[in-house]
């Protein structure tokens, strides 16, 4: 529907909201949404048909909305469209004069094209034969009859406290106005199979059959090969949806929406919901997922539809996503459709395309990049797909000079995809170190970027002011190693303990340097240097005592947490200290930290100054490098 009121007196309500001004041009062609009928709401006689005048040449009739019972309808818009609207829709049904007042008026007024009307039912038999015949009288071409009153509303049934039985629509009344009226009668209401079309057209002698919740749920439930019936294999029923939604996301994507947050997610929804057994409240909830994976069969549909109907954004459909294990067919469909609805929402626009790739290196753990990679490069593939970039990881043992870890190299066409890419990443990387018995649970995580040299001193800006900048802007800490021989390239580490910072972290500094002459340059894995483990340590303040030698973990564990706790504070890394909380009141560090916890502290600590590395047990894997220690260079 189209309220009247803007449509009649702004040129930008009439753009985003009529996309069919060239349709009447193309006439029969094929593939053109024909008959047209445009839908008008208002209460003005005289504003409806000047709306009705400027629609006239490009659709096939004019109805008006004697139907809607929505609370919009109710105020008439006025706060929002029509300020001059006081009621609309259903809420007209009671003043039958004005009603035949509007169709007289507008019919009388256009030249071309036919008008017709859509009522609901009037509480009284009478009163809505009555109504019909006046519409007709008025000059109606045809009138749509939805066979519920105004308080019979599914949507709101419970909360009117009405059973299913009170809000069925009647043929019956519809079967009557047909009889009172010599124009064409559409019977529309609860019609949810190509079955039951058949049966309210022979009970009611209608011209036609609408529907509309049925149909938003099953586009191709009048089609000839379905006779209505509930499938018997509910399998083959999720498959023939999935290939639905595919269908209707390509229509989607050829025929776009000129609306700034097109609905393609909701209707995608729509044509889900009732396989999950959540309407979209629900199935909008986190918590919904971990309750369908738990119970739902049809979890997988759950999560397809919190995807699609996720409003806030690209990484959350991806987070949705990878939890999702399915038969490869479906799979392939899955992430087609994640995609394709993620880009209809607008989460995944494909802008800034670049002649020059956007790229970037970072470095991952060795003990992480197999988990990414995933089975036969599985996990990996579909990030690549996902995010519409390109990644490849260095070897098994190619590590970057001066560390253990393997390189990845992120391309993408476009500024979005590129985003998303570096996203993907850090947050795979950020899941894995979540998990239990890895070194950075619940601490501060760090992720490292190899940067050209000569992009160094744009990501520091004067005097250190970009990398301020971008530290207030995202939380996070970003510094930057120092050179080393024989190596054009620097080493920038991010610190934060959420992974939003760190996503936010890596992108702003990512993009900072993507016009940098040389970054392509250092796309590859080849460096003919060695340089010794702990090199890039890239200047965080170390121990508050410099000279202080760290105890062995063996004489650590016969003191007292005191000491050992007043030891770490003098030697060992300000960085450790914060990222194992040993900072603060003693009195609350010895009440929250056990032994063993203190203990871990140091075993960090040990390893982060390679002196002292050798000494330390390897029984989990180690994070030297990953710290940044040393002296603060913000230097280009
Ligand atoms: C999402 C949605 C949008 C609707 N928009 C309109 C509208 O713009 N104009 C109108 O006359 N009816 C509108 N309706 C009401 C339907 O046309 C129809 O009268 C009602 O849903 C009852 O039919 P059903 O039981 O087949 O759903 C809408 C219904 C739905 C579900």
């Amino acid at each position: 529907m189209l309220h009247a009121e803007p449509f009649a007196s702004d040129e930008e309500y009439r753009r985003t909201y009529f996309d069919a001004w060239e349709a009447a041009d193309l006439g029969s062609a094929k593939d053109v949404d024909r008959p047209l009928i445009a839908q008008l709401g208002g209460d003005d006689p005289h504003t409806i048909l000047r709306a009705a005048r400027i629609l006239e040449p490009h659709v096939d009739a004019i109805d008006i909305n004697f139907g809607c019972p929505t609370e919009d309808a109710r105020r008439g818009g006025h706060n929002t469209h029509s300020p001059h609207c006081r009621r609309y829709g259903a809420y007209l049904l009671r003043d039958p004069q004005l009603v035949a007042k509007i169709v007289g008026t507008v019919a009388a007024g256009l030249r071309r094209v036919p008008v017709t009307a859509k009522i609901r039912l009037l509480p009284h038999r009478q009163a809505t034969l009555e109504l019909a015949m006046a519409i007709e009288e008025a000059g109606a071409a045809a009138l749509c009859v939805h066979g519920r009153t105004i308080a019979q509303r599914p949507k709101y049934a419970e909360r009117d406290g009405l059973g299913q039985s009170s809000l069925s629509p009647s043929w019956e009344a519809i079967a009557d106005v047909r009889r009172s009226v010599n124009i064409p009668v559409i019977s529309n209401g609860g019609i949810e199979t190509r079955l039951e079309a058949v049966a309210c057209l022979q009970q009611t002698g209608a011209a036609a059959v609408m529907s509309a919740e049925a149909l938003l749920e099953d586009p191709a439930l009048f089609s000839a090969d379905r006779a209505g019936e509930v499938q018997a294999d509910p399998q083959s029923d999720i498959s023939r949806m999935l290939r639905l939604g595919r269908e209707f996301l390509d229509l989607a994507e050829t025929f776009t929406c000129p609306l700034k947050y097109p609905p393609t997610k909701s209707h995608l929804f729509k044509m889900l919901h009732r396989m999950i057994g959540a309407d979209q409240a629900t199935a909008r909830r986190k918590e919904a997922l971990v309750a369908a994976r738990k119970s739902n069969s049809n979890a997988v549909l759950m999560i397809l539809s919190l995807a699609i109907c996720s409003e806030a954004s690209y990484s959350e459909d991806f987070e949705m996503y990878s939890q999702v294990s399915l038969d490869e067919p479906e799979q392939e469909l899955f992430v087609d459709i994640v995609i394709s609805s993620a880009r209809a929402a607008q989460c995944l626009v494909l802008d800034e395309v670049s002649p020059n790739n956007f790229c970037c290196k970072l470095l991952v753990p060795a003990y992480y990049a197999g988990g990414m990679i995933g089975k036969r490069g599985k996990n990996m593939t579909q990030i690549e797909k996902l995010t519409q970039t390109s990644m490849s990881m260095s070897g098994v043992d190619v590590f970057f000079p001066g560390t253990q870890d393997r390189m990845l190299t992120i391309f993408a066409t476009t500024k979005r995809s590129f985003v998303n890419g570096v996203e993907a990443i850090v947050r795979e990387m950020w899941r894995m170190s979540q998990q239990p018995g890895q070194a950075q649970q619940n601490h501060h995580f760090v992720v490292k970027l190899v940067v050209p040299n000569s992009a160094a001193g744009k990501i520091i800006g004067r005097d250190g002011s970009n990398t301020r900048e971008m530290k207030r802007a995202t939380g996070c800490r970003i510094s930057i190693s120092r050179r080393n021989p024989g190596i054009q390239e620097r080493v920038v580490v991010l610190l934060a303990s959420k992974d939003g910072c760190l996503v936010q972290g890596a992108v702003n500094v990512l993009e900072c340097i993507q016009d940098d002459p040389h970054l392509h340059e250092h796309m590859d894995f080849k460096y003919d240097v060695e340089l010794p483990l702990g090199c890039w340590d890239c200047g965080k303040p170390g121990p508050a005592e410099p000279d202080a030698e760290l105890m062995t973990l063996e004489e650590a564990r016969v003191l007292p947490k005191r000491c050992i706790v007043e030891h770490l504070m003098k030697a060992a890394p300000r960085e450790i200290l914060v990222r194992h909380r040993l900072l603060g009141g003693m009195r609350k560090i010895l009440k929250v930290k056990t032994h063993d916890m203190i203990l871990a502290a140091l075993e960090e600590a040990l390893r982060s100054i390679p002196d002292q590395n050798q000494d330390v047990e390897r029984s989990k894997p180690h994070v030297s490098g990953m710290l940044p220690v040393g002296l603060l260079t913000n230097e280009p």
